[in-house]
C-alpha cells in the first residue's frame, strides 16, 4: 500500500472479467472498490473489505458502474479527407465496394505528416473519451513504401498496437497488375516497414486480394516477424476466415458472411472472430451471425473499425448497442467482447480485465451497471476514464 495510490470506492457494479473475483464470466461485483497505483491494479474487492490505509487518495464514484477500459482491436485512423458523400450516396441506394478505398488513398498520399498525425490524435482522443484505453491502428491508405512507412510512424505516435495493412486494395498505379503489387509488398514494403509494426494484415475479399495473394503477403509478414490478422468475409463468402485459421492469425475481422465450415474452423482454432457492427451498419450490410459463433465456442471480439469508408465511428458503446440489438449478443457477451475479447484479439494479457497486476485501465459509467451501455444507446455514459492509472 502506498500514499501515492488511489482508491476508487462506491462502485455500484464492477465488471472485472475475472470469474474468480465475482459472478459469471464478467466476474461482476456489487458495492466494490479498486485500488490503482504505479499504473496497475493493486487491489480489487468488496468495499467493506478495503484494507486500512490502502491508498492516499479516495475517489467515491457514488454507485456508478466501473469496467475495464475498452480494447478496440481494429481501427484505420491514419487517413486524409473523408467520404461523407459516398456515405450519402449509399444511403440512397448505391452499393459499397472496396474501390472506395482508393479515394482515401489519394487523400492520404496528399496529406502532410502533420495533418495525418493531427487527425489520428483527434480520433484517438475521441475514442478515449468514449472509454477506449487500447486502440489498435492500421496503415493501409498509403499503399506505397513511402506512404505506408509514414502511416506507420503516425500510428506509432498514438498507439503501441500498430498494424501494417500492406495489402488493402491495389492502388491505381497497379490497376490490372495486382500480382505486381503483391510482389512489391513482399520484396520492398514488408522489409522496409516490418521493424516498426507488430501485426501484418490483408483485405482478403473480391475486389481486394485473392486467397493466394493474401497468403503470400501474410507469410512474408510472418517471416519478417509480424503476427497475422485478416480482413475476411466482409462482403461475401470467401477464403478469409479459413486462411486466418490456417495461418494461426490472432484475429479475423468482419466475419459477416460465414458458412458452417467457417464457424467450425474458428471453433477448432485459436483465431479470434472480431465483429465490426459499425461497418455493417454504415454499409447497410447484413450483420454477422454472432450467435452461431458464440454458441460454437468461438472467442468473439467487438471493435469499432473506425475508418472514413465503412465505419466512421470511434464509439465502442455504439458497437455494443448494435451487437446486442442487431446481432443478438447478450449485454454481458457484448461487454466481454469489447474488453476481454479485444485483449484476446491483440494477444494481450495486461488489459481487458481488472485483476491485480493488470494495467489500471478503467471506465466509469454515468449509470449503475454495464447493461446501460446497450440499454441507453446514443447516450454519452462514459464519465471518467483512467489509462495506465492516469485520468485522461
Ligand atoms: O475494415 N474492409 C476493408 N477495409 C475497411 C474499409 C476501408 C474503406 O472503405 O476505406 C474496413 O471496413
Ligand atoms: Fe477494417
Amino acid at each position: 500500500m502506498s500514499a501515492g495510490w488511489t482508491l476508487i470506492d462506491g462502485i455500484g457494479s464492477l465488471v472485472t472479467n475475472d470469474p474468480e473475483a465475482g459472478e459469471g464470466r464478467l466476474g461482476l461485483l456489487r458495492d466494490a472498490a479498486v485500488v490503482i497505483g504505479d499504473g496497475a491494479v493493486q487491489w480489487v474487492g468488496p468495499s467493506a473489505r478495503v484494507p486500512d490505509g490502502a491508498a492516499g487518495t479516495r475517489i467515491d464514484v457514488e454507485g456508478r458502474a466501473v469496467l475495464p477500459g475498452f480494447v478496440d482491436s481494429h481501427s484505420h485512423t491514419v487517413f486524409g479527407g473523408d467520404r461523407a458523400e459516398e456515405f450519402a450516396a449509399r444511403m440512397t441506394g448505391a452499393a459499397y465496394g472496396a474501390g472506395g478505398i482508393r479515394t482515401t488513398i489519394a487523400a492520404t498520399r496528399a496529406a502532410s505528416d502533420d495533418a495525418l498525425s493531427a487527425n489520428a490524435a483527434r480520433l484517438a482522443a475521441e475514442a478515449r473519451a468514449q472509454g477506449t484505453t487500447t486502440l489498435e491502428i492500421k496503415t493501409g491508405y498509403g499503399q506505397t513504401v513511402r506512404d505506408e512507412s509514414r502511416s506507420l510512424d503516425v500510428a506509432a505516435g498514438v498507439s503501441d498496437e500498430v498494424t501494417l495493412l500492406a495489402a488493402h486494395v491495389a492502388p491505381p498505379e497497379y490497376a490490372g497488375r495486382q500480382d505486381d503489387y503483391v510482389a512489391m509488398v513482399i520484396d520492398e514494403m514488408i522489409p522496409a516497414c516490418a521493424p516498426r509494426a507488430k501485426w501484418i494484415d490483408v483485405f482478403c475479399e473480391e475486389g481486394a486480394f485473392t486467397e493466394e495473394q493474401s497468403r503470400a503477403v501474410l507469410t512474408a509478414g510472418m517471416a519478417a516477424g509480424l503476427v497475422p490478422r485478416v480482413h475476411g468475409n466482409q462482403l461475401s463468402y470467401g477464403a478469409g476466415v479459413r486462411l486466418a485459421v490456417e495461418l494461426g492469425a490472432a484475429s479475423v475481422d468482419h466475419v459477416t458472411y460465414t458458412t458452417d465450415a467457417d464457424v467450425e474452423a474458428l471453433a477448432g482454432g485459436s483465431t479470434v472472430a472480431t465483429l465490426l457492427p459499425g461497418a455493417d451498419f454504415s454499409t447497410r450490410n447484413k450483420y454477422p451471425d454472432a450467435r452461431a459463433l458464440l454458441d460454437a465456442g468461438v472467442t468473439v471480439a467487438l471493435a469499432a473499425d473506425c475508418n472514413p469508408g465503412t465505419s466512421y465511428t470511434t464509439s465502442i458503446p455504439f458497437c455494443i448497442a448494435l451487437a446486442v440489438r442487431e446481432m443478438h449478443m447478450s449485454p454481458d457477451e457484448a461487454v466481454w467482447a469489447a474488453t476481454a475479447g479485444g485483449a484476446a484479439a491483440l494477444r494481450r494479457t495486461d488489459v481487458g480485465a481488472l485483476r491485480v497486476g493488470m494495467r489500471a485501465d478503467l471506465t466509469v459509467l454515468d449509470a449503475p451497471s454495464h447493461l446501460h451501455l446497450a440499454y441507453r444507446p446514443g447516450v454519452p455514459l462514459v464519465s471518467r476514464v483512467f489509462a495506465g492509472g492516469a485520468e485522461r
